[in-house]
């Protein structure tokens, strides 16, 4: 029978001021459901191998169902809870709901394994989301590439109108950025497809759980292989944003395009009304604020690739402290990178190209 390991063994309170700084629940709160599934795959491997009675284990089984169908049904809020994170919170609620059986739960593992195997769980998931938006993008791309096979559009160097080309070739050197980038994010899922539960605090675990059986049941395809790096790795993350910046300088040269394109200076393409808005002074502008704001939001997320990048730079290993700051800007990545590239997706087929600019411009300078 093992013993009791519960997260919550602290006698002394933190400082308030400490609290402040230290509790993240309102952050990962949006790794509760991971939590609940890892901690469920836990618990299975400890019966699995008689660490854990099958009473005790059903007992705990049931009361993580119970938490997951009440998240489900949006009847759970982290307000109001004096929890340190989402860790802390999951094996509260079940130690209130079947009691001291509930500590058991902790057995073999601790948060910092626990929080590696929840953020991959995540990001895995999230990946495949901006995965498919990238798709989307690219479905855009190559249907307005295929009106414009025939259309003669300027070619620039230098910003300076150089030979023509057709506007389909233009449209379609994006298309082979991002799918570079898509290949990119792909490989990235491959190296986070990977589960560190069983790492432990550092040196792994004494009791004889089958790890490989626990990552198959969490849809891992592989498990870490050396503990200590288990614990302290955060290059999956470092890779994560640093594609998603890549992502967004691309989608950002995209969209600085369609900002100049669709000024009336220039005035070769339309941009739908419902991604256009016109000024209080101004009504009649049409101000590509969509474009403009991608453009913008690119910058947020080369910031949290830097902050990602120097967080881990320097620290000894293996779990510190500091590494609970890789969360604000991941989470932050995958909201823009998905909300950036949904709302372009949305836009491109609202784009029409404007024929009298478009041949205009191309009996200019030396085309
Ligand atoms: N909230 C913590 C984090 O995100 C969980 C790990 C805590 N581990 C510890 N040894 N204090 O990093």
């Amino acid at each position: 029978m093992s013993e009791s390991h519960s997260i919550h063994n602290k006698s002394i309170a933190l400082a308030e001021s400490a609290q402040a700084l230290s509790h993240t629940l309102s952050v990962d709160w949006r790794l509760l459901p991971y939590d609940i599934q890892t901690n469920r795959a836990h618990v299975a491997g400890l019966k699995r191998c008689g660490t854990l009675s099958a009473a005790i284990a059903d007992s705990i089984t049931q009361s993580l169902d119970r938490l997951m169908n009440d998240y489900r049904a949006g009847n759970l809020t982290h307000e109001g809870c004096s929890d340190e994170d989402v860790h802390s919170y999951v094996e509260r609620r079940v130690i209130a709901d079947i009691g001291d059986n509930g500590k058991r739960m902790h057995t073999g593992k601790s948060r910092n394994d626990q929080v590696m195997t929840d953020s991959r769980l995540y990001l895995k998931d999230h990946i495949q989301a901006i995965g498919s938006e990238l798709q989307a993008v690219l479905r855009a791309l190559g249907e307005l590439a295929e009106q414009h096979t025939r259309t003669i559009f300027p070619g620039f160097t230098h910003f300076q109108p150089a030979q023509p080309i057709v506007f389909a070739h233009h449209v379609m050197a994006y298309m082979t950025m991002l799918q570079r980038d898509y290949d990119r994010l792909m490989q990235c899922y491959d190296r986070t497809d990977c589960c560190p539960l069983g790492a432990g605090a550092i040196a792994g675990t004494n009791y004889p759980i089958d790890r490989e059986w626990v990552a198959t049941q969490l849809g891992f395809s592989r498990v870490s292989t050396n503990s200590m790096d288990a614990v302290a790795d955060r290059d999956f993350m470092i890779e994560f944003v640093s594609v998603s910046a890549i992502v967004m300088g691309h989608i950002s040269r995209l969209c600085e395009e369609i900002v100049l394109w669709a000024s009336p200076l220039i005035g070769f393409i339309h941009v739908g009304d419902a991604f256009t808005t016109g000024s209080s002074l101004m009504p009649q502008k049409r101000n590509p604020d969509i474009a403009e704001l991608i453009r913008g939001k690119s910058a947020r997320v080369l910031g949290h690739s830097v902050t990602m990048h120097h967080l881990v730079k320097a620290l000894p290993l293996t779990y510190n402290r500091d590494l609970q700051e890789d969360k604000p800007p991941i989470y932050d990545t995958v909201d823009t990178v998905w909300q950036s590239l949904a709302a372009l997706a949305d836009m491109i087929p609202t784009i029409t190209v404007q024929q009298a600019a478009i041949q205009a411009a191309v009996t200019v300078g030396h085309l």
